[in-house]
């Protein structure tokens, strides 16, 4: 329907709009008592250590190294907060749950930070929960899936690195996520697949986030 088509058009130009605006970093949140009063819409990226959390906020915001990145697993280790020009929304980036090149006490610091932040968060209007595509849900995404359930917190599923596979592996992988998430009733069904290093995917997220917080 032509309608419905120019409805999108909008949504989308939109959604454009809010990514190209000037982000700037606001604020390294160590632990809860940092947080900045929860007073405006945010969404956040969540996902094991090394699935490219940083590198999606990068590419989503046209930006090479606003977020840092790394080839070692651990390299966010605060929940990085990022603010609009018009500072009506917060962006987090957070640190990555399981493996992680770190001592044991610190990575469980991080994970008991992601657990209370995630429970806890009022203002939190989706959290985003990245799988490498190469690897799927692991045991560890599932234990964050049923603590998002409990919490009644709005999760949607991102596969990140998906120029790292081919196109019917890429399809195999959103089916059997889907059926993955079919008992998560806190979970959108819609699973977007992107690629930060080839900027696959990136406007369908933007769309999503845009209709998440407006
Ligand atoms: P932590 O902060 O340690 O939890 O990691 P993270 O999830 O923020 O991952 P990060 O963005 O630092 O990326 C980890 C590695 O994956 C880096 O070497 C990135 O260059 C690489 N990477 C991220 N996204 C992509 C992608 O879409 N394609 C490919 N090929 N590599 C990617
Ligand atoms: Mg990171």
């Amino acid at each position: 329907m032509p309608g419905s088509d120019n409805q999108d058009d909008d949504r989308r130009r939109a959604a454009d709009k809010l990514f190209a605006q000037n982000w700037q970093f606001f604020r390294g949140v160590p632990s809860l008592e940092f947080l900045p009063p929860a007073d405006r819409p945010e969404i956040a990226f969540a996902g094991r250590s090394n699935v490219g959390k940083s590198s999606l906020i990068n590419a989503l915001l046209n930006r090479k190294s606003l977020a840092r990145t790394s080839n070692t697993p651990g390299r966010t280790q605060e929940l990085n907060f990022f603010l609009t020009e018009t500072a009506d929304f917060y962006l987090v980036d957070m640190p990555g749950y399981g493996f992680a090149k770190a001592p044991k006490t610190k990575v469980d610091a991080w994970t008991d930070l992601i657990k209370d932040y995630l429970r806890g968060r009022p203002t939190l209007r989706r959290v985003y929960v990245l799988i490498d595509a190469r690897h799927g849900i692991k045991p560890v995404d599932e234990t964050i899936f049923a603590l998002l359930d409990e919490a009644a917190a709005i999760y949607q599923i991102v596969l990140t690195k998906i120029d790292k596979i081919k196109p019917p592996a890429v399809a195999h992988v959103i089916a059997q996520t889907e059926a993955a998430l079919k008992p998560h009733a806190a979970a959108f069904p819609e699973i977007i697949a992107t690629s930060s290093e080839k900027n696959l995917g990136l406007d369908d997220l933007r769309l999503s986030v845009f209709e998440a917080i407006v």
